[in-house]
Protein backbone atom coordinates (compact mmCIF):
# COMPACT_ATOMS: atom_id res chain seq x y z
CA UNK A 1 0.00 0.00 0.00
CA UNK A 2 1.41 3.25 -0.77
CA UNK A 3 1.11 5.67 2.71
CA UNK A 4 2.13 8.77 0.23
CA UNK A 5 -0.98 8.68 -2.02
CA UNK A 6 -3.42 11.76 -1.78
CA UNK A 7 -6.64 10.92 -0.68
CA UNK A 8 -9.17 10.91 -3.37
CA UNK A 9 -12.03 13.08 -2.51
CA UNK A 10 -14.67 14.20 -4.23
CA UNK A 11 -17.45 16.70 -3.68
CA UNK A 12 -21.28 15.80 -4.20
CA UNK A 13 -22.80 19.51 -5.04
CA UNK A 14 -26.73 20.50 -4.22
CA UNK A 15 -29.28 21.67 -2.70
CA UNK A 16 -30.47 18.27 -1.46
CA UNK A 17 -33.80 19.96 -0.33
CA UNK A 18 -34.48 17.40 0.58
CA UNK A 19 -32.02 13.89 -1.14
CA UNK A 20 -33.41 11.63 -2.84
CA UNK A 21 -32.32 7.92 -3.89
CA UNK A 22 -31.33 9.41 -7.21
CA UNK A 23 -28.79 11.04 -5.06
CA UNK A 24 -28.13 8.94 -3.02
CA UNK A 25 -27.47 6.55 -5.66
CA UNK A 26 -24.59 8.79 -7.56
CA UNK A 27 -23.06 9.34 -4.28
CA UNK A 28 -22.81 5.60 -3.37
CA UNK A 29 -21.30 5.05 -6.78
CA UNK A 30 -19.04 7.37 -6.44
CA UNK A 31 -17.31 6.02 -3.47
CA UNK A 32 -16.68 2.76 -6.23
CA UNK A 33 -13.66 5.41 -7.59
CA UNK A 34 -12.68 7.53 -4.89
CA UNK A 35 -11.84 7.13 -1.11
CA UNK A 36 -14.21 10.02 0.36
CA UNK A 37 -17.17 12.01 -0.91
CA UNK A 38 -18.32 15.57 1.12
CA UNK A 39 -21.84 16.00 0.20
CA UNK A 40 -21.75 20.05 -0.04
CA UNK A 41 -25.56 21.83 0.64
CA UNK A 42 -25.59 25.12 -0.82
CA UNK A 43 -27.05 27.88 1.10
CA UNK A 44 -27.69 29.94 -2.54
CA UNK A 45 -27.01 33.51 -0.16
CA UNK A 46 -28.52 35.17 -3.81
CA UNK A 47 -31.66 33.15 -4.07
CA UNK A 48 -34.52 34.80 -1.70
CA UNK A 49 -36.32 31.43 -2.02
CA UNK A 50 -36.08 29.62 1.22
CA UNK A 51 -36.75 26.13 -0.30
CA UNK A 52 -38.87 23.64 2.32
CA UNK A 53 -36.07 22.75 4.60
CA UNK A 54 -33.48 24.92 6.01
CA UNK A 55 -29.97 23.88 5.16
CA UNK A 56 -29.33 22.57 8.10
CA UNK A 57 -32.24 20.24 7.72
CA UNK A 58 -31.05 19.01 4.96
CA UNK A 59 -27.50 18.34 6.01
CA UNK A 60 -28.76 16.51 8.88
CA UNK A 61 -31.22 14.31 6.74
CA UNK A 62 -27.89 13.28 4.54
CA UNK A 63 -25.73 12.96 7.69
CA UNK A 64 -28.99 10.67 8.87
CA UNK A 65 -29.24 8.68 5.23
CA UNK A 66 -25.32 8.19 5.20
CA UNK A 67 -24.92 7.20 8.58
CA UNK A 68 -23.89 3.59 7.93
CA UNK A 69 -21.13 5.32 5.43
CA UNK A 70 -18.18 7.15 7.29
CA UNK A 71 -16.67 7.90 4.00
CA UNK A 72 -19.68 10.40 3.51
CA UNK A 73 -19.76 13.37 5.30
CA UNK A 74 -21.80 15.96 4.76
CA UNK A 75 -21.45 19.99 4.90
CA UNK A 76 -22.81 23.23 4.37
CA UNK A 77 -21.34 25.69 2.32
CA UNK A 78 -21.64 29.74 1.56
CA UNK A 79 -20.19 31.27 -1.44
CA UNK A 80 -18.69 30.04 -4.33
CA UNK A 81 -18.33 26.40 -5.25
CA UNK A 82 -14.78 26.55 -6.00
CA UNK A 83 -13.97 28.33 -3.00
CA UNK A 84 -15.48 25.43 -0.85
CA UNK A 85 -13.39 22.53 -2.99
CA UNK A 86 -10.44 24.85 -2.73
CA UNK A 87 -10.95 25.12 1.55
CA UNK A 88 -11.64 21.26 1.83
CA UNK A 89 -9.01 20.40 -0.55
CA UNK A 90 -10.88 18.44 -3.07
CA UNK A 91 -10.17 18.86 -7.32
CA UNK A 92 -13.17 16.50 -7.97
CA UNK A 93 -16.89 16.89 -8.40
CA UNK A 94 -19.54 14.52 -9.06
CA UNK A 95 -22.54 15.47 -10.32
CA UNK A 96 -25.53 12.95 -11.86
CA UNK A 97 -26.80 13.45 -15.56
CA UNK A 98 -30.58 12.49 -15.02
CA UNK A 99 -31.47 13.12 -19.02
CA UNK A 100 -30.75 14.98 -22.20
CA UNK A 101 -32.18 18.39 -20.52
CA UNK A 102 -29.72 18.02 -17.40
CA UNK A 103 -26.85 18.29 -19.68
CA UNK A 104 -26.59 22.44 -20.52
CA UNK A 105 -27.39 22.98 -17.46
CA UNK A 106 -24.72 20.98 -16.33
CA UNK A 107 -22.06 21.26 -18.90
CA UNK A 108 -22.39 25.32 -18.00
CA UNK A 109 -21.87 25.45 -14.44
CA UNK A 110 -18.65 22.85 -15.19
CA UNK A 111 -17.21 24.98 -17.90
CA UNK A 112 -17.62 28.09 -15.43
CA UNK A 113 -16.10 26.32 -12.93
CA UNK A 114 -13.69 25.18 -14.65
CA UNK A 115 -13.18 28.81 -15.68
CA UNK A 116 -12.89 29.80 -11.56
CA UNK A 117 -10.64 26.97 -10.72
CA UNK A 118 -8.80 25.27 -13.42
CA UNK A 119 -8.02 22.41 -11.06
CA UNK A 120 -11.41 21.77 -10.38
CA UNK A 121 -12.39 18.74 -12.46
CA UNK A 122 -16.05 17.81 -12.89
CA UNK A 123 -17.69 14.12 -13.64
CA UNK A 124 -21.06 13.32 -14.46
CA UNK A 125 -22.76 9.95 -13.72
CA UNK A 126 -25.54 8.94 -15.82
CA UNK A 127 -28.47 8.15 -13.44
CA UNK A 128 -29.81 5.17 -12.80
CA UNK A 129 -32.84 4.45 -15.03
CA UNK A 130 -35.73 3.94 -12.47
CA UNK A 131 -34.51 7.09 -10.97
CA UNK A 132 -33.86 9.41 -14.25
CA UNK A 133 -37.18 11.09 -13.63
CA UNK A 134 -36.83 12.05 -10.32
CA UNK A 135 -36.65 15.39 -8.58
CA UNK A 136 -36.13 17.28 -5.03
CA UNK A 137 -39.15 19.46 -6.48
CA UNK A 138 -41.26 16.74 -7.44
CA UNK A 139 -40.52 14.55 -4.37
CA UNK A 140 -41.80 18.22 -2.46
CA UNK A 141 -44.99 18.20 -4.44
CA UNK A 142 -45.75 14.29 -3.66
CA UNK A 143 -45.43 14.68 -0.20
CA UNK A 144 -47.12 18.32 0.25
CA UNK A 145 -50.17 16.46 -1.85
CA UNK A 146 -50.26 13.76 0.58
CA UNK A 147 -48.33 11.00 -1.96
CA UNK A 148 -46.67 8.19 -1.11
CA UNK A 149 -43.07 9.08 -1.33
CA UNK A 150 -41.47 5.82 0.08
CA UNK A 151 -40.22 4.79 -3.74
CA UNK A 152 -38.19 8.00 -3.77
CA UNK A 153 -36.38 8.94 -0.45
CA UNK A 154 -34.51 6.80 2.31
CA UNK A 155 -36.83 6.34 5.29
CA UNK A 156 -35.01 9.57 7.68
CA UNK A 157 -36.56 11.66 4.89
CA UNK A 158 -40.02 10.06 4.89
CA UNK A 159 -40.13 10.70 8.31
CA UNK A 160 -39.37 14.45 7.54
CA UNK A 161 -41.55 14.91 4.75
CA UNK A 162 -44.31 13.38 6.46
CA UNK A 163 -43.86 15.69 10.00
CA UNK A 164 -43.72 18.74 7.71
CA UNK A 165 -46.30 18.70 6.03
CA UNK A 166 -48.23 17.36 8.78
CA UNK A 167 -47.33 20.43 10.93
CA UNK A 168 -48.99 22.68 8.30
CA UNK A 169 -52.14 21.21 7.49
CA UNK A 170 -53.09 20.33 11.10
CA UNK A 171 -56.92 18.62 9.63
CA UNK A 172 -54.73 15.76 7.39
CA UNK A 173 -54.74 12.65 8.96
CA UNK A 174 -51.93 12.02 10.76
CA UNK A 175 -50.84 8.86 7.64
CA UNK A 176 -51.08 10.28 4.65
CA UNK A 177 -49.98 6.55 2.97
CA UNK A 178 -52.69 5.09 0.71
CA UNK A 179 -53.98 1.49 1.83
CA UNK A 180 -53.76 -0.15 -1.64
CA UNK A 181 -56.53 -0.30 -3.73
CA UNK A 182 -57.73 3.71 -1.88
CA UNK A 183 -56.82 6.41 -3.00
CA UNK A 184 -55.53 8.80 -0.41
CA UNK A 185 -58.00 12.43 0.10
CA UNK A 186 -56.91 15.00 1.93
O1 LIG B 1 -29.04 20.69 -6.85
P1 LIG B 1 -28.76 21.92 -7.67
O2 LIG B 1 -29.65 23.05 -7.22
O3 LIG B 1 -28.84 21.66 -9.15
O4 LIG B 1 -27.24 22.35 -7.35
C1 LIG B 1 -26.68 23.51 -7.88
C2 LIG B 1 -25.37 23.86 -7.14
C3 LIG B 1 -25.61 23.99 -5.67
C4 LIG B 1 -24.34 22.75 -7.38
C5 LIG B 1 -24.84 25.20 -7.73
O5 LIG B 1 -25.87 26.16 -7.70
C6 LIG B 1 -23.63 25.74 -6.96
O6 LIG B 1 -22.55 25.22 -7.10
N1 LIG B 1 -23.87 26.76 -6.14
C7 LIG B 1 -22.83 27.39 -5.33
C8 LIG B 1 -22.52 28.80 -5.83
C9 LIG B 1 -21.62 28.74 -7.04
O7 LIG B 1 -20.50 28.28 -6.99
N2 LIG B 1 -22.16 29.21 -8.17
C10 LIG B 1 -21.48 29.18 -9.45
C11 LIG B 1 -21.72 27.82 -10.10
S1 LIG B 1 -21.06 27.79 -11.70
Amino acid sequence: MDLHRRERLALCPGSFDPITLGHEEIIRRALGFVDRVIVAVARHATQAKRGLFDVDERVAMIREVFADEPRVEAQAFDGLLVDFARRVGARLVVRGLRAVSDYEYEVQMALMNRALDPELETIFLPSAAEFSFLSSSLVREIAALGGDVTPFVSEPVRRRLRARFRRRDPDRPTDPTPTPGEPWRP
